[in-house]
């Protein structure tokens, strides 16, 4: 058999992997706009990524004290005395880096070549954990727009709105602007050559230090080119997370940092492209402990889905040693429930989810000739165009489909004097630019057709922008009527504060928690969606980003304005978190009014207050109740209110619930796309007691018993969630503690996908022949050159476990789970043991069934991603 097997001797082994990869549907678009169909294996194009962007045969592992280590020689450090363990082993590794944070982690990167070492490595006496290492992919904001030159220097009217929506703005008057307080922040470096960032680097300047852990060049894979100068003038994102956190006010964009007077250590794990591995986020975390950060943030992550990744559990240590550290919580809403980012999943970090800007600064062009308020166009910046134009209608029909969708007639003049109005409707807009372009067209609106008024995509045209339908019929009509309408843009733009309509809701593209193994994930939410901030000076100085990347820092900043104000005692940094989830603003849904809260699954605990945060009379803890699933419900919890006020108060306790977001799609085993949707179904609760006074200084125990939604089927898989609220006597004395709960079993949950979903003619898990054909018949195999079978597989919710073992093809397997009902709970006759962690490998057999092999075995993997239609593949080719 010369199939690559092996069985793993010890309960720590972690993984064995051979090549694993992901398949991309090439037919199928990304757009979950266009009808799904499936299609046949022969259309899918492989691409050699990963899953989960997994590094082959590189591990973290975690060394035990030295004294804890067997070794004849003596050692100083434990690292020293586990390399000779290894080398009397005979075990071939080599060693990327070591880490030597007593307290926090003692450990090194390795790297091992074959199986029988991986074998050895596990079973090798002082090796607390082996961890696999990830790579993450350089943070890509949402949305994007950068200014094109000191000419676009259009100011957004508010700058600060995003302060004004979470009381920073009260704070600062306060003279609280982060003093005295260290941040350290890891992401592409920071461009502190521009002048809102302090324009230099090194002690004495905003700015005062950070390092480079790997060079411009650096793309993931290859030698990282260290050195102590983490300027970031390629990448982008951590000058404008640079910007959130400390942009010195009175730049020409009149924006200022959350903790704008806080010093900030920049550390760069991103050359210009590419990704970062576990390994460099471990040193740059260490490091930033190292050099006194009180403050540590991240806008880094991709889906994992468990709290167990190596960079995740290092994150989670240093937040319990006194640190804050921030997390973004990942921008794959539209992949729907479960499916949290690492590191953001740390236990005791603060993961941050955004929150739309409540306005968008928008630009317009002001109308003479008839009597009108100056028309809205949507871009941040100015078109680059001045002066004042005539109007030109390619057509006067205000109801027309297919607008400029075909060349325009021959009888159309020289549009380069005219600003041209065009309706939206039936083709792309550049087909509609190209059409007008022909006819020399400099400048062209096009209005709206009921589609709803957003960035529009224009490609190469600079001169375009979308307006309302009122204001482009309004225009077109005037036209028709023969008015001499002019339309004038101003030097620099003209900008107004549009508000968002989805201002103050959670950013659609925020990830949805909680974590597979049901950690409160996110915790709190931050503005981040269409933020204004700095960008590197050679890429446009100022960009409008989203992503929950910008509502991290936002948090980091908050996080600085706390411990300037109370000082950064262990009970300060604990407790920072739990301070912000209590004191966090509701989010609803939609803008309806009435509508439901949106689930706590996707708000943690709402937006972040940070005025009440730092001025609340009365401390609640802790912050989140977690009711676990149904097998594991705990359904009665306690929590407390703490008055530190000099008078005693009285409260009122009520329950405030949340929607109830329905995890799978009907009669499916598959998760619900994002907005995930929101059902009216609470848990009921009983809390005792409900109304009670407090002395000063005294504390009170409030009991909660929770019972399940009985209204909503548990197919469905839905997560309750919602606010226990304790209300005081003044204002900004209300407080909330956050539960959620899930109303179905994750054990029972159906992981491998064994549908018909997909494919036309098969169902998954199937094995593939030498010709990535489906293996239909009995094949022998050579496992010479390119003659090897393959697992084709998908998971359909993520899992703790998953190994692919050899069996003799006659054995008789009993499954332990329900094989066919979507959502149904093992019955009693069940074992509903799968697997138990950690797990031995006693002597070929696995849940009872002999085995001949294993093939491959991985922990704590996320579910495959259906809105990037991922697929594992696994060759069996040694
Ligand atoms: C980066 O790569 C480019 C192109 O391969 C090379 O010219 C340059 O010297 C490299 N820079 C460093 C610092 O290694
Ligand atoms: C700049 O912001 C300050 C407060 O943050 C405000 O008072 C001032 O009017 C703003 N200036 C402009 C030009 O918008
Ligand atoms: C639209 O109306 C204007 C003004 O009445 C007229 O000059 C123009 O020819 C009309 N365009 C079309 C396509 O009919
Ligand atoms: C939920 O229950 C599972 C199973 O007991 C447990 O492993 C997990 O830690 C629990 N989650 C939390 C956040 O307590
Ligand atoms: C808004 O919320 C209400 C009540 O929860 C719901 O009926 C309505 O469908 C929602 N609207 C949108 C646009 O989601
Ligand atoms: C691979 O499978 C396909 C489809 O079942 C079959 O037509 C083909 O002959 C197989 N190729 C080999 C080399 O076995
Ligand atoms: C595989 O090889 C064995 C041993 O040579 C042979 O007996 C068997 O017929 C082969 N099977 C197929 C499907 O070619
Ligand atoms: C696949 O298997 C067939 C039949 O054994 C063999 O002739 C062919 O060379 C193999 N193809 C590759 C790429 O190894």
């Amino acid at each position: 058999m010369a199939c690559f097997y092996w069985t793993a001797p010890s309960p720590i082994s972690r993984m064995k992997l051979q090549a694993l990869w992901t398949l991309l549907l090439s037919l199928l678009t990304l757009s979950l706009d266009v009808t799904f169909a499936k299609v046949p294996l022969s259309s899918v194009k492989k691409t050699s990524k990963l899953p989960n962007n997994l590094v082959p045969n590189e591990f973290i592992i975690e060394v035990d004290e030295l004294s804890k280590i067997p070794t004849k020689r003596s050692y100083t450090r434990s690292l020293d005395a586990l390399y000779d363990l290894l080398r009397a082993r005979d075990v071939s590794f080599k060693v990327k880096k070591e880490f030597d944070s007593t307290g926090i982690f003692v450990g090194a990167a390795v790297s091992i070549k074959t199986a029988q070492d991986a074998a050895a490595l596990a079973s090798t006496p002082g090796i607390i954990d082996i961890r696999p290492v990830y790579q993450y992919s350089a943070p890509k904001p949402v949305t994007k727009h950068v200014v094109t030159g000191p000419n676009d220097a259009a100011v957004p009217p508010d700058g600060q709105s995003t302060h004004v929506m979470t009381g920073v703005d009260k704070l600062h008057k306060e003279s609280i602007t982060g003093k005295g307080i260290k941040i350290g922040i890891i992401d592409t470096g920071v461009d502190y050559t521009h002048p809102a960032l302090g324009g230099a680097f090194g002690p004495g300047h905003k700015i005062v230090g950070g390092y480079d852990f790997v060079g411009d060049n650096f793309t993931g894979s290859n030698e990282p080119v260290p050195d102590n100068d983490p300027l970031d003038q390629c990448g982008g994102h951590g000058t404008h997370v640079a910007g959130i956190i400390g942009a010195i006010p009175g730049n020409q964009f009149n924006t200022s940092g959350v903790a704008y007077d806080s010093e900030i250590y920049a550390y760069r794990v991103f050359g210009c492209d590419g990704f970062v591995p576990d390994d460099v986020l471990i040193d740059a975390l260490l490091r930033g402990v190292k050099d006194g950060n009180h403050i540590i943030t991240l806008s880094i992550g991709g889906a994992d889905g468990w709290t167990e990744g190596a960079t995740s559990v290092v994150a989670s240590r240093i937040a319990k040693s006194g640190k804050i550290v921030t997390i973004a919580a990942g921008n794959d809403g539209s992949a729907g429930m479960f499916f949290t980012s690492g590191p953001g999943n740390a236990i005791n970090d603060i993961s941050v989810a955004s929150v739309d800007n409540v306005a968008v600064a928008l630009q317009s062009v002001l109308v003479s000739g008839a009597t009108h308020d100056p028309v809205i166009y949507f871009a941040t910046f100015a078109l680059p165009v001045e002066g004042s134009f005539p109007i030109y209608a390619t057509s006067n029909d205000t109801t027309v489909v297919d607008d400029a969708c075909a060349p325009l007639p021959d009888s159309t003049p020289d549009l380069s004097k005219y600003v041209t109005i065009i309706r939206r409707g039936s083709c792309t807009f550049v087909q509609k630019l190209d059409n007008a372009a022909t006819k020399g067209a400099k400048v062209v609106l096009i209005y709206d057709n009921g589609n709803g008024f957003a960035a529009i995509d224009t490609g190469d045209y600079e001169y375009a922008a979308l307006i309302q339908s009122s204001d482009g019929e309004y225009l077109v009509g005037q036209y028709k009527a023969g008015v001499n309408i002019l339309l004038t843009f101003l030097k620099g733009g003209r900008p107004v504060d549009y508000p968002d309509p989805n201002g103050g809701l959670v950013s659609a593209f925020s990830t949805y928690g909680p974590s597979n193994d049901f950690y409160f994930k996110p915790a709190v939410a931050a503005p981040g969606g269409k933020i204004l901030s700095t960008y590197p000076v050679p890429l446009g100085s100022y960009a409008v980003l989203s992503g929950t990347s910008m509502a991290t820092p936002f948090i980091a900043g908050v996080s600085a304005l706390l411990l300037q104000v109370k000082g950064n005692s262990q009970d300060v940094t604990a407790g920072a978190r739990t301070l912000f989830e209590t004191t966090a603003t509701y989010i609803p849904s939609n803008k309806t009014e009435g509508s439901l809260l949106q689930t706590l699954a996707q708000q943690g605990a709402g937006l972040i207050n940070a005025y009440n945060a730092i001025h609340a009379p009365a401390t609640v803890t802790p912050g989140e109740l977690i009711l676990n699933d149904t097998t594991h419900f705990n359904s009665v919890h306690t929590f407390t209110v703490k008055n530190n006020g000099k008078k005693s108060s009285k409260y009122k306790v009520k329950h405030v619930p949340a929607g109830t977001a329905l995890t799978l799609r009907e009669g499916e085993i598959f998760p619900e796309f994002g907005p995930v949707p929101l059902a009216d179904a609470s848990a009921q609760v009983v809390i005792s007691p409900n109304t009670f006074e407090v002395g000063p200084g005294k504390t009170q125990t409030i009991r909660v018993t929770f019972q399940l939604p009985s209204s909503i089927p548990e197919a469905r898989l839905p997560l309750y969630s919602g606010f226990i609220e304790v209300t005081g006597a003044s204002v900004g004395d209300t407080y909330h503690v956050s539960y959620i709960g899930l109303k179905g079993s994750l054990k029972d949950q159906k992981v491998l996908d064994d549908t018909d979903y997909w494919f036309t003619d098969f169902k998954l898990p199937v094995l593939l022949n030498n010709t990535t054909d489906v293996q239909t018949v009995p094949t022998n195999y050579t496992f010479v050159n390119n003659d090897y079978p393959s697992v084709l597989f998908r998971l359909a919710f993520g899992s703790a476990s998953v190994r692919i073992d050899l069996v003799d093809p006659k054995i008789k397997f009993v499954p332990t789970i329900s094989p066919t009902q979507p959502g149904r709970r093992a019955t009693p006759d069940d074992t509903g043991t799968i697997f138990s962690f950690p797990h031995h490998h006693d002597g070929g057999s696995f849940a009872n069934v002999k085995i001949i092999g294993s093939l491959a075995e991985f922990t704590y993997v996320s579910r495959n991603d259906e809105v990037r239609r991922t697929f594992f593949i696994l060759l069996c080719n040694s």
